[in-house]
């Protein structure tokens, strides 16, 4: 098969983690025979600097013209302790999502056995966690309009609109995923606050009569919060709007031990993204000690959603078992014994993936 890809590595870690999940992706394209045709191109703050734009419209013709997107992460402190920046390399991001139609942002909840200490859960109530955080990703309060300071700068406002289209395509998709899984979906709103959440649960009861196999919970927001924490095996499926995925699903992530672990898929109109849910952490930046694991599962993730290529998505998830297993980790994860370098870790699943 051939796979054309983009890869937009962005700031801070971005580069050096995205360079091993393409060590990995290409060595699983060379052991079952697939070409891999991939060209890189400028997102985030290092596409403003080149180009004053952080989503150059080169950069999404080349995703448009490919079949899968590798994406790094996004993000500077040169932006984020500048609040009066114009231009911010968030909105490349957030461009980028609305331009490709990425209205779904899937993010898997899973625990690894030999991370289960580094959480901050007692291991009774992590082990065998598994659930499916189904994000909107491009409406509410992201997109809304009005947006702004007023006039005099004293006030600012942000504005959450959804519509019920936007609405009935994210939870149908989430049932979809249900029925896949262990059938039950959570729906998470603030519908005792929000108009919006209204309209969400609105549709929801429409729709939960279509799917009667699939066992239909209604939680507030800070509730679900709450529940992430305390009993995190009950979730299976959670669908929920754009910013409460954002919060819960960083919530949801440490969870299982480390923010660097965990991938996710961003699906809808055009291309589909691949990228780890952490951010560019720049303090990292450049010391080749970023954990790039939540990237080649991204990279895992891409082959499965994207290509339809089951066995090669599984090997590169031996692979990162066996890293694990092995302790060839990263600094964040590593205990006691060595830390190992980002691209070490790369390195030894490139070999793991050779050798099977
Ligand atoms: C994420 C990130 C982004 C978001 C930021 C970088 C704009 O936190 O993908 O979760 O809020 O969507
Ligand atoms: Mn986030």
């Amino acid at each position: 098969m051939k796979l054309k890809i983009a890869v937009l590595s962005g700031d801070g870690i971005g580069p050096e983690i995205v360079l091993q999940a393409l060590k990995a992706t290409k060595a699983v394209c060379s052991k079952f025979g697939h070409e891999l045709i991939y060209e890189e191109a400028l997102v985030g703050a290092v596409a403003i600097d080149a180009v004053g734009n952080p989503y150059p419209e080169e950069t999404h013709a080349l995703c448009m013209e490919s079949d899968a997107v590798l994406f790094g992460a996004i993000g500077s402190p040169k932006y984020d302790n500048d609040p009066s920046a114009k231009i911010r390399p968030e909105q490349g991001l957030l461009a980028m999502r609305k331009k490709l139609g990425l209205y779904a942002n899937i993010r898997p909840v899973t625990t690894f056995p030999s991370l289960i200490h580094k959480s901050p859960l007692r291991a009774d109530l992590v082990e065998g966690a598994d659930f499916m955080c189904i994000r909107e990703l491009t409406g509410g309060i992201y997109f809304g309009r009005p947006q702004g300071r007023s006039e005099d700068g004293a006030t600012a406002y942000d504005t959450c609109v959804y519509s019920i289209e936007e609405i009935e395509r994210i939870v149908r998709l989430a049932y979809s995923y249900a029925m896949k899984r262990r059938k039950k979906l959570t729906i998470v709103d603030k519908a005792n606050v929000l108009c919006t959440s209204r309209l969400w649960r609105q549709v929801s009861q429409r729709l939960e009569k279509e799917y009667p196999e699939v066992e239909t919970e209604y939680m507030f927001v800070d509730n679900a919060a709450m529940q992430i924490i305390q009993w995190p095996k009950r979730f299976d499926v959670m669908v929920t709007e754009n910013m409460f995925g954002d919060i819960l699903t960083d919530e949801a992530s440490v969870i299982t031990g480390s923010l660097g672990m965990l991938p996710s898929a961003s699906i809808g109109i055009h291309t589909s993204v691949f990228e780890p849910i952490h951010g560019s952490y720049p303090q990292a930046a450049g010391k080749n000690i970023a954990n790039p694991l939540a990237t080649i599962l991204s990279a895992a993730l891409m082959f499965e959603y994207a290509f339809g290529l089951m066995e090669e998505g599984k090997l590169i998830r031996d692979a990162v078992n066996a890293s694990m297993d092995a302790n060839v980790v990263t600094e964040d994860i590593a205990e006691l014994g060595k830390a190992y370098k980002t691209s070490e870790v790369g390195d030894w699943i490139v070999d793991y993936i050779n050798k099977k």
